[in-house]
């Protein structure tokens, strides 16, 4: 099955270089004493529309051609924990695949707990930031060949991954394909009655000048998509999936899929 996420390769740029800085702001403030580390911000869905989940300014935006903006701090992506992460993880059972697995936050946090667990990833950088903090991550693109086919227990679609390839019907029938015919499939939503959106969007680096950045701030277009929890069942439905339930918490909201 073929779905390419990314239009070009060049998408990337903007999304690692966003990632590397973040790691580095990690590290430098891991090395700060307690009574010096900023305070996190408000939780996710009390952030002001210039803020990331924690609460920091977000220094990437993506913009759809049609001038919808959405704001994402890969700063939370390079955390342990992002406020809502819990239940997520509560719920995987027995080998888990994290599709998109960014640094590995997720991927990281279920071999911690000691579960088998696969994040994977088209970005180089990410994947090695994962690497870094102890997760098995995979360099590999959702819709090319992948360890485990029909045989994962748990398929995590996080942070806004349901976007991936820009159809999430098609997303949904790639994983189904991924899933053991018990397994079970979260992925994460937009909030009930915010409305879906599907096409083409372009990445910014927001805020931040990079000095590495040569004066480019804007990645090449990529086929994105974001999902409303109502909106859900249709797109599930066309990819034989059923949702079987659905959960809120931090102001994040979750569905787990089955096999219909
Ligand atoms: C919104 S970020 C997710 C961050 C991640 N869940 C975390 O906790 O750090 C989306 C991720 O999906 C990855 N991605 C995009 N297209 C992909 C594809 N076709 N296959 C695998 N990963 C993909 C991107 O490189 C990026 O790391």
């Amino acid at each position: 099955m073929t779905a390419p996420a990314l239009l070009c390769d060049c998408a990337l740029d903007v999304y690692e270089r966003a990632l590397n800085r973040a790691a580095l702001n990690r590290a430098a403030l891991s090395r700060l004493p307690l009574n010096q580390a900023p305070l996190n911000g408000p939780p996710l869905g009390q952030a002001p529309p210039s803020q990331g989940p924690l609460g920091r300014d977000a220094p990437l935006v993506l913009r759809t051609a049609d001038g919808r903006e959405r704001r994402a701090d890969p700063g939370a992506w390079c955390a342990d924990r992002v406020p809502g992460d819990d239940g997520l993880l509560d719920r995987c059972r027995g080998a888990t695949l994290d599709v998109g697995c960014g640094p590995g936050r997720l991927t990281a946090a279920l071999l911690g707990r000691g579960q088998p667990a696969l994040g994977i990833d088209v970005s180089a950088v990410a994947v090695r930031l994962a690497r870094e903090r102890g997760a098995v991550a995979l360099r590999r693109d959702v819709f090319g060949p992948l360890p485990g086919h029909g045989r994962w227990e748990t398929l995590l679609l996080a942070d806004g991954n349901l976007g991936i390839g820009g159809d999430p019907a098609t997303l949904l029938a790639r994983c189904r394909d991924l899933l053991a015919p018990h397994g079970r499939l979260h992925a994460e939503l937009d909030p009930p009655g915010s409305g879906s959106w599907s096409g083409v969007a372009t990445l910014h680096a927001g805020g931040v000048a990079d000095p590495y950045a040569g004066g480019v701030d804007r990645g090449a277009p990529m086929r994105w998509a974001w999902v409303a929890a109502d909106d859900l069942a249709p797109r599930a439905a066309r990819a034989r999936l059923a949702v079987s339930t659905t959960w809120t918490e931090a102001g994040r909201w979750f569905a787990t899929l089955v096999h219909a």
